[in-house]
């Protein structure tokens, strides 16, 4: 397709095949190198690079003049004839490493003043820097590939769902709460002083209503917004390919979703196994101690009470004859080599995962044992330990004691934790369902049973009888995408029972007028024939991140928030004038 622009060709497309043809970059200058009467400059646009040259008995002194004038990050126009690099000259490294741009015409398009830093890859960067001038960050290859391969990815996943008979609809962002377990960012009304808009935590409740509508198979790439502590892989406003669809069991979802995953992670060339592996909620606790398992770095969680049922050690005894309490136990390889100063610093990470203590049994390579617990353990135990962990010598065998869920975060914890720090290789990418979430948990600050996904999960049907008798182990339809050890998009199957959906708000804590005055819309809309309906949220975001092999979600947005909030290019947020909060009758008060 022609370009319609002032270009022929791109800097990153002329090869040998070129050569001889007259063409027209744009660009702007990475650096120019004069040299014994010659000057070569590299030109760079999102596509590459390209060599011009210019060469005074070859170009006119008007060119070459110009040419002497140019300074980093000029933008210009060169135009002239492709031809060989000279002998010695050519560069294996660069895709048109063996052409240069002969150049006779060179038109400045503008100036640039220098850079607060050079923009090149390999130069370590503040990320405030960065943030800063996003505008220049974005010039530099890696984020252009980065912003190319999400817009590539984002294409990919529309085709996909285009052609499993999805359509995109477009859903509002001045809303009404949305409920995804954070706080909401709000807007006020000018025309309805006093009175708000939220922005959408997701479009969850606008798309169960397109189901009710009749859409049937929707998706959206959606802007969602969440007021929420900041980390590396969460941003206050990210993307979700949003996916609904109804007449539907889980497995249809579950099954329509790999085959719009495979075939748009096929596009990226990263191949992905079908069917995927399902793993239970719990099952996935108690083998890797999270809900988010990278099951390429092994160190699985045993339970070893029996091991200890008669032990001397109390603390494992004692655990072992305590109905809901446990002895778990994770083998790290290697480890056991190190001096036990930096096995006893590993509590205090342990604590930071909520542990009272570590204990741990290094195998030494002598064939010894080294433990602060080991007097208190038989060789029968220790000798069964080895084998149900399968740790050879060398290995190091850490313990957590307490209940179920406190011993899978400690031990889950010191295995990424230890992961990293071993620095285990993770090979290709991991992906794998995690399934059947408990419905509610007891949030202790709140004094409440909270959603472990969202409110309007559906229950499964058999479990449904102990709502309100026992909350605690009501399963729901549920699955979220686990992606490389990130939990990488949710879902679930929904209630489309308005007095199911009133039951669940109560047990919530959700008086009748307040879940009302909330979701009655959604109240209402379920008692006009709402049909089974399910669906998934991809996060976009992290996708893209884990494809661009980064440890950041910002690396792969144009314009992200630091950590604390801030847009760092525009000085967002700021204050407003009086006149602008006057106008939606708002009063600051510091
Ligand atoms: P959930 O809340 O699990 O589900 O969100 C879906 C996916 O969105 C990504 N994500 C985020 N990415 C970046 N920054 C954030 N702050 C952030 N929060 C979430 C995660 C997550 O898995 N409505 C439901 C989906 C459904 O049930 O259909 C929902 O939003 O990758």
């Amino acid at each position: 397709m022609p370009l319609h622009s002032m270009h022929t060709h791109t800097c990153g497309e002329l090869r040998a095949d070129n050569i001889g043809q007259s063409v027209v970059l744009t660009g702007w200058v990475r650096a120019r190198r004069d040299f014994g009467g010659l000057i070569f400059i590299d030109l760079r646009d999102r596509t590459g690079l390209t060599q011009i040259f210019f060469d005074p008995d070859l170009c006119s002194s008007e060119v070459f003049a110009a040419a002497e004038t140019v300074r980093p990050e000029w933008p210009i126009l060169v135009a002239g004839e492709v031809r060989h690099r000279i002998e010695g000259q050519t560069n294996p490294h660069l895709a048109t490493g063996e052409i240069e741009l002969l150049c006779t015409r060179i038109e400045i398009l503008n100036t640039s003043k220098t850079p607060p830093f050079q923009i090149e890859d390999h130069v370590e960067l503040s990320e405030d820097m960065r943030l800063k001038y996003r505008y220049l960050d974005i010039r530099r290859p890696k984020m252009m590939a980065n912003l190319k391969l999400r817009s590539d990815f984002t294409f990919a996943v529309r085709q996909a769902l285009h052609s499993c008979g999805f359509m995109e609809v477009e859903t509002p962002s001045l809303f009404k709460s949305t409920p995804e377990g954070a706080r909401d960012f709000i807007v006020p009304s000018r025309l309805q002083p006093g009175c708000f808009y939220a922005l959408p935590q997701s479009p969850q409740l606008l798309k169960q209503l397109l189901m009710v509508g009749g859409v049937e198979r929707y998706y959206q790439v959606a802007k969602c917004f969440r007021d929420e502590d900041l980390r590396a892989d969460r941003q206050p406003e990210f993307t979700q390919v949003d996916i609904e669809m109804s007449f539907v069991s889980q497995d249809d979802v579950l099954d329509a979703l790999e085959e719009i995953f495979s075939a748009a992670f096929t596009a990226m060339g990263v191949t992905m196994e079908l069917p995927l592996r399902r793993i239970s909620y719990w099952d996935a606790m108690d083998t890797y101690g999270t809900d988010k398992p990278d099951t390429r770095i092994g160190m699985e969680l045993h339970d070893v009470a029996g091991i200890f049922a008669e032990s001397s050690f109390k603390l494992f005894a004692s655990a072992a004859a305590t109905e809901g309490q446990h002895v778990k136990a994770i083998c790290v390889p290697a480890a056991g080599v190190w001096g036990r100063s930096k096995i006893d610093r590993l509590s205090e990470v342990a604590a930071s995962f909520g542990a009272k203590g570590l204990a741990w049994i290094a195998f030494k390579e002598d064939g010894s044992v080294q433990s602060p617990i080991a007097k208190f353990l038989s060789e029968n135990e220790i000798g069964a330990l080895k084998a149900e962990m399968g740790a050879t010598s060398g290995d190091l065998v850490l313990f957590a004691v307490g209940d179920r869920l406190e011993t899978d975060e400690i031990l889950g914890g010191m295995r990424s934790h230890l992961a990293d720090v071993l620095a285990i290789p993770r090979e290709g990418h991991d992906f794998l369902w995690v399934v059947g979430f408990p419905l509610v948990h007891w949030d202790e600050e709140r004094g409440a049973y909270a959603a472990e996904h969202q409110p309007f999960t559906q229950p499964v049907e058999a479990d449904i009888e102990r709502l309100e008798s026992d909350p605690l182990s009501v399963g729901s339809w549920t699955y979220d995408f686990v992606m490389d050890g990130y939990e990488a998009g949710g879902g679930g199957m929904r209630i489309h029972n308005a007095a199911l959906q009133m039951r669940v708000l109560k047990l919530l804590g959700f008086t009748e007028e307040r879940a009302r005055t909330q979701f009655g819309f959604l109240l209402d809309a379920l008692e006009y024939g709402a049909p089974p309906m399910g669906g998934f949220a991809l996060g976009l975001d992290r996708v893209c991140m884990l494809l661009a092999g980064s440890d950041s979600i910002r690396d792969v947005m144009a314009f992200p928030k630091t950590t604390s909030g801030s847009d760092l290019m525009s000085d967002a947020p700021s204050a407003v004038s009086e006149e602008q909060l006057a106008e939606v009758a708002l009063k600051v008060v510091r």
